[in-house]
């Protein structure tokens, strides 16, 4: 596990509530919740909410980041463009653990219009709770990495 400790934390309107649930949990396992909003429920766009987490978690500012919106889909795609950026869309807890062990994500994707609470918080230990295996798995993560250039 690193020694950086700080997550980053962003959602749109659809999933703030959530997002302050997920950042007292993590704070709560240790972690320091680098939680940047919004906190106002009037909508917002999600793109922009990704890429601010995308670029803190791109810049080693934060070790990992957790995103929300209300699938989990939309602000997925915007942290995905930002360079450095792995972050996969998660309702389960294997793929949570998954995305970690296999994918070497450094970002974790949630819809709080489509998990429960209870389960987000499961997804989110489960993700915490993985590292990365390398070997064969780091092979395919370098050849994702090559496609950013
Ligand atoms: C907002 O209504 C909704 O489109 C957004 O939260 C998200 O689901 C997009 O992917």
């Amino acid at each position: 596990m690193t020694a950086n400790k700080r997550i980053a934390l962003s959602s749109d309107h659809a999933a703030i509530e959530l997002r302050q649930a997920i950042a007292a949990h993590v704070e709560a396992l240790g972690w320091e919740a680098v939680d940047i909003g919004p906190t106002s429920p009037e909508s917002t766009h999600y793109p922009k909410h990704g890429e601010a987490a995308a670029r803190l978690v791109a810049s080693s500012d934060c070790a990992l980041g957790i995103i929300l919106c209300g699938t989990g889909q939309g602000i997925m795609m915007a942290a995905n463009k930002v360079k450095g950026i792995r972050c996969g869309t998660c309702a389960d807890t294997f793929s949570a653990r998954m995305i970690r062990q296999h994918n070497n994500a450094n970002m974790l994707s949630i819809g709080e219009r489509v998990v429960g609470a209870g389960l987000a918080i499961d997804i989110v230990d489960a993700f915490l709770n993985a590292e990365f295996e390398g070997g064969r798995h780091a092979t395919r993560v370098d050849m994702i990495v090559a496609l950013e250039s």
